[in-house]
């Protein structure tokens, strides 16, 4: 037998096992996993002693190159996937947005065209809908059959983004007809906006404003709405970027019923809150001004225990950097001017190894359920991406779980002048990171190409 590569020696984790093993991959996929196999004839040797070999993480909430409120997003597909990569993040699902008047098709082609020379590492799309009359809704099921089987609406940003209830039931019932998913943006848009203006005609200008008048009620309400019209429409749900307890309440009590309802959360939700928001003096809150807002602390182990109990099913990042220099400074005397959203695509994947493993929240194997394995099985992926399995993509992450490591904007990878994290240590590194068993990461060093990641056709929802 001969093979491109070995992994040997390594620790492997998967959703279900862990075990001693070595890896061998040909032609980009997994080719066996044996005790132990053949060294002769293989030049590529990777020794994984003492470390945990992962399946490459999945990323399934970024925006990359995305142009929001008089802005675009710092990361385009080559730094966004380049900074992926060094986290060990190996596929990611990106936005497409369709804009006003537009047919879901251009969405999909306008973020091709930025992807396709660029993407190190694979990608996939979420096409985003704003406007939905028949002849955009008739052309779902298309979109589906060539791979983008989810589509994000939005129960927030009115007259920008949002969508009425009437519009959002059409997609659950369309989509579920044709084996789509529907991710939501649930926050209750209109009353936000009341608050909003209200906060502004005081006075009220400061990034921490933003945070203020976006209550977790407002977050909870359009999330037990999405899931009624999703029981309706006798669809599938996925809540993204959930952010608080009394969300999560709807979510486990819908999920208690049976219902095939799904959320995700993001690191910054479980790391920073309100309180650190509101002690960053002068503008330096418009670093962490993205929607939904900080939350008071004490929802932060909420979040991590409704991860081990599956309350939550997905850790993603909503990375979506904007630098504080010149892109949030736009919101310098007006918080509702600050581009929405927070760099995290490279960090994500030690951030939960982290606070989950190795500080005793969660076993390795949630954390991989986590990180790539249902989100993989969500959104089509799986068994080619989400596990470590013969004929799986050689997407592998070989983990040190002993290496510390201090986040700051001085080493991070993203083209963005701040961290969130910035000076948070983490227990666990990735050490070489392969994609379809091209070695993009070793020992901190970078041997990716710009458009050697793929687009990935996903397939139909399937109850997980
Ligand atoms: O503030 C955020 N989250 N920006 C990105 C857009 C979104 O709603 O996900
Ligand atoms: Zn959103
Ligand atoms: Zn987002």
């Amino acid at each position: 037998m001969a093979f491109d590569t070995l992994i040997v020696n390594g620790t492997v984790a998967t959703a279900s096992d862990t075990y001693e093993a070595d890896i061998a991959i040909t032609g980009g996929r997994i080719g066996a996993i044996a005790a132990k196999l053949p060294r002769q004839n293989c030049k590529n040797i990777i020794d994984a002693t003492g470390k945990l070999v992962m399946p490459g993480g999945i990323d399934v909430h970024t925006h990359l190159d995305m142009p929001f409120g008089g802005s675009r997003s710092a990361d385009d597909f080559e730094t966004g996937t380049r900074a992926a990569a060094f986290g060990g993040t190996t596929t990611l699902i990106d936005f497409a947005i369709q804009y006003k008047g537009q047919t879901l098709r251009t969405a999909f082609d306008d973020w091709m065209e930025k992807a396709r020379d660029r993407a190190i590492v694979d990608y996939s799309f979420h096409c985003i809908i704003t406007d939905l009359p028949d002849a955009q809704l008739d052309e779902m099921p298309a979109l589906i059959r060539d791979g983008v089987s989810s589509f994000k609406l939005f129960m927030a940003y009115p007259g920008v983004f949002m969508l009425d209830d009437a519009s959002i039931f059409r997609a659950m019932r369309k989509a579920s007809k044709h084996g789509g998913m529907i991710c939501m943006h649930a926050e209750n848009g209109g009353a936000i906006d009341v608050i909003v203006q209200q906060a502004l005609a005081e006075g009220k200008t400061a990034p921490k404003y933003h945070a203020l008048t976006r209550p977790t009620t407002a977050e909870a309400e359009a999330t037990a709405r999405a899931i009624a019209l999703a029981e309706m429409a006798g669809s599938p749900v996925y809540i993204v970027h959930l952010s608080c307890n009394d969300a999560l309440e709807k979510v486990r009590e819908a999920r208690d019923r049976g219902l095939p309802v799904y959320a995700e959360t993001c690191p910054q939700y479980l790391y920073l809150s309100l309180e650190d928001m509101e002690a960053m003096p002068d503008f330096e809150g418009a670093k962490v001004v993205f929607t939904p807002p900080l939350r008071e602390k004490w929802n932060q182990e909420r979040l991590w225990h409704g991860l081990k109990h599956d309350h939550l099913q997905v850790v993603s990042t909503d990375h979506c950097p904007f630098c504080f220099k010149d892109q949030k400074q736009l919101g310098k005397d007006d918080f509702t001017k600050i581009p929405n959203g927070g760099p995290g695509i490279e960090h994500r994947y030690s951030l939960i190894y982290s606070g989950g493993v190795a500080a005793g929240r969660f076993n390795v194997n949630r954390f991989v359920e986590l990180v790539a394995t249902t989100p993989a099985k969500i959104f089509g992926l799986y068994p080619r991406k989400g596990t470590i399995a013969v004929g799986s993509d050689a997407d592998i992450v070989v983990f040190d779980p002993n290496r510390e490591h201090t986040i700051s904007a001085t080493n991070h990878h993203m083209r963005v002048d701040y961290s969130m994290f910035e000076g948070i240590t983490v227990k666990g590194m990735p050490d070489v990171v392969l994609s379809r068993g091209r070695v993009l990461v070793k020992d901190d060093k970078f041997d990716g190409k710009p458009g050697s990641g793929e687009f990935i056709k996903r397939s139909t929802y399937n109850a997980v």
